[in-house]
């Protein structure tokens, strides 16, 4: 998405013939969304990326709503899911409405028995704990601890793990996921008051290229439904490609945190884009220097959005009773701040480690029946005093 890159062999102009060193033609496609108006790039496989062979089953991933309408904030213990091996099957949503999945995954394997295509959501994945490569049509993606992957719709992948203890938190998003426009130029170009720019994102490289023919599974989700569906041809026979949708990463540790004489709003810590919700990064800073500042951040209400935060690692300030892998979810509609004695713990304070992420959705969640196993169930008390 973010700039224009290419990689592989391509022809000197698009829509023309390009012809394979061992005669016939490269097959082109089209790689684009919203229509032909939002991103695209042009891919050239060796074979025609149509050739389906075999339609298998179609499981439901339709989520188990257990809470559709949620007034109470919650802390969910993300590091009870449990792991699992396989990489769908690890994936646990806790929280949905219809323009957002969001969910945590432990898996323990490498994905390599078939591959995997999300064609309704971009995915964004987290990573907390463990290292690999994204393996995409598109090429590879080296990720470790605190890197975010930005996978569009559409891209067919396979992860490989180095490590079996393996943690993940994840959105995927019905609307594009892009960087905040205000961030950007007329020309997409990243502006210079950005917290991040374009030296920062991991790019794909080390394309994977197999002239193959054979049975090739992919599991294809759409309409909250995992289709099996087998192609004649392998999904990696990408020769080259170049344009600007494909897969992407950005580390979380690459953010440059935006700080102030007074407590800067969450705004500043926004990483990404979408017209449904943001996704910010807190990271490592200097607090407020103002002489009377405060640190903590003040009560705010966020009456049209709901916000998640996922707590990745260091202090939380301006929490009690927080360690890493816990989710809280403060709802719209009710007010939110630090618990008790934060406000004042934080006075003095110069510094803070702490790292989180979050995604303020502009519509209401609902939670799964997963996400009530990991509900400490007094999250919303705990701002009472004692
Ligand atoms: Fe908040």
């Amino acid at each position: 998405m973010p700039i224009y890159h290419r990689l592989g062999n391509i022809p000197s102009k698009r829509h023309i013939q390009f012809e394979k060193p061992t005669g016939g033609l490269f097959y082109e496609e089209l790689f684009g969304t919203i229509g032909f108006d939002g991103m695209s790039s042009l891919l050239y496989h060796h074979h025609r990326p149509t050739q389906v062979k075999e339609i298998l089953e179609s499981i439901s991933t339709a989520p188990k709503i257990a809470v559709d309408k949620n007034i109470a904030s919650r802390k969910l213990i993300g590091f009870n899911v449990a792991p699992a091996q396989d990489f769908l099957d690890s994936r646990v949503t806790l929280m949905v409405n219809n323009d957002l999945h969001i969910g945590v995954a432990a898996p323990q394997q490498s994905l390599r028995t078939y591959y995997y295509k999300n064609a309704d959501a971009d995915e964004l994945l987290f990573i907390h704990k463990g290292t690999g490569t994204l393996r995409t049509m598109m090429g590879n993606i080296p990720f470790e601890y605190g890197d975010y992957l930005v996978i569009p719709r559409g891209m067919i992948y396979q992860i490989d793990f180095d490590t079996t203890d393996n943690r993940l938190f994840f959105v995927e998003s019905f609307h594009p996921i892009y960087t905040p426009k205000r961030y950007r130029n007329h020309f997409g170009q990243m502006m210079e008051h950005a917290p991040f720019c374009e030296r920062d994102y991991k790019l794909p490289q080390q394309l994977e290229t197999y002239d193959e023919t054979g049975d090739f599974l992919i599991k294809i989700k759409k309409q909250q439904t995992l289709h099996s569906v087998v192609y004649a041809a392998h999904p990696f026979d990408v020769t080259g490609w170049d344009g600007y949708n494909y897969p992407w990463g950005f580390s979380i540790h690459n953010f440059e945190p935006i700080t102030g004489r007074i407590h800067q709003p969450p705004p500043v810590h926004q990483t990404f884009h979408t017209d449904a919700f943001v996704v910010c990064s807190f990271c490592p800073r200097l607090y407020d220097y103002h002489p009377k500042g405060i640190p903590a951040p003040y009560n705010h209400s966020n009456i049209d959005s709901d916000e998640v935060l996922y707590y990745v690692d260091g202090d939380f300030m301006s929490r009690n009773d927080i360690a890493q892998g816990h989710i809280s979810l403060h709802p719209g509609g009710i007010p939110h701040g630090p618990h008790p004695g934060a406000m004042e713990r934080s006075i003095g304070k110069t510094e803070t480690h702490e790292l989180a992420v979050m995604v303020d959705t502009f519509r209401p969640l609902m939670l799964t029946e997963a996400a009530m196993k990991i509900d400490d169930g007094k999250y919303y008390q705990s701002w009472l005093e004692k």
